[in-house]
């Protein structure tokens, strides 16, 4: 119903992609400005989150928008047998704008096709995470001073990893050489390496996970093994600490290169690494909040000159 939605980022242009980043850089040099004074924003988060809900909210509020929602599907009348597009519907009554994150695959596509408020996904299953891909992009193109033409390591479970999905789509404009990381079990689904194939893209699979294996990377995607998506636990337990990322690993490292992590970690980079010029993880989780005041806006239809405008 409401095409102004953002349900993945594999279509935008490239014109449209850097001009979503010119509007974080707005929001990075001043992130309050009251763009959205008397708007209401829902956050409704069916699963768990720290960063993309409280970002999102604090996005709102420098926005000057007031934030409604819930963190926890289990108090909301879902439990009662309430449909996700009744839920949807009965929001858009009080909301002018609803980030969503759901369990399930095509989630987001769904609420955008019912609701006549604007949706974004604030993820969707093992699907796609447009947001988290937008902060990306910005944080890439930050601390590489470009976004064409770079060598970018995915490592880890690249099979339930929607944060690698959503970003390699994204990517397809900028002429990257991907490699893939990842155990058999967690290996990039074909679908994404059929992508790349139909898109130009490179990409190279490996399972070695050493020095020589990252040494000319200029980004390294390290990704959390996803437990709560495996049927089988027994698999999780196989696979889950099979690339931890450690000091002496980064002895061939390019001075440019920067290690992006899209949190929560578990036991993929030892915490020493932090203390590096490599760890770029939590300065990526700041640029969330510039990366999300410019999708809000954008979703409503304002515009960078607005912005510009509202110092
Ligand atoms: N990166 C990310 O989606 O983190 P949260 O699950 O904490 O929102």
């Amino acid at each position: 119903m409401q095409n102004s939605s953002l349900v993945t980022l594999a279509n935008h242009s490239r014109e449209k992609i850097e001009y979503l980043i010119r509007m974080a850089h707005e929001f990075e040099k001043n992130p309050n400005r009251r763009l959205l004074d008397g708007k209401v924003v829902a956050t409704l988060f069916f699963e768990p989150s720290t960063r993309t809900r409280l970002s999102f909210e604090t996005a709102a509020n420098r926005l000057g928008a007031r934030v409604i929602g819930f963190a926890d599907p289990k108090v909301t009348s879902g439990t009662k047998g309430e449909t996700l597009k009744d839920t949807i519907m009965m929001v858009s009554n009080y909301a002018d704008v609803i980030v969503m994150r759901h369990y399930l695959e095509g989630a987001a596509q769904y609420a955008s096709e019912v609701a006549p408020v604007p949706i974004v996904n604030a993820g969707d299953g093992a699907n796609q995470h447009p947001s988290q891909t937008m902060l990306d992009l910005y944080t890439i193109n930050q601390t590489q001073g470009k976004l064409d033409g770079l060598n970018i390591y995915m490592v880890g479970d690249l099979k339930y990893g929607r944060t690698v999905h959503s970003l390699l789509m994204a990517m397809r404009h900028f002429s990257p050489t991907f490699h893939f990381i990842a155990p058999d079990e967690l290996a990039m689904p074909d679908i994404y390496k059929r992508y790349c194939e139909e898109h130009g893209i490179r990409y190279v699979e490996h399972q070695d996970f050493n020095a020589d294996t990252i040494s000319d990377a200029d980004i390294l995607y390290m990704t959390r093994v996803q437990k709560e998506r495996f049927v089988d636990l027994d698999e999780y337990e196989r696979v889950k600490d099979r690339y931890l990322l450690k000091c002496n690993m980064l002895k061939k490292a390019r001075p440019n290169m920067k290690i992006l992590h899209p949190l929560p970690r578990v036991n993929e980079i030892e915490y020493l690494i932090d203390e590096t010029p490599y760890a770029y993880y939590f300065q990526q989780a700041r640029n969330g909040l510039y990366a999300r005041q410019a999708l809000i806006c954008d979703v409503l239809g304002i515009t960078l000159d607005d912005i510009q405008k509202k110092l």
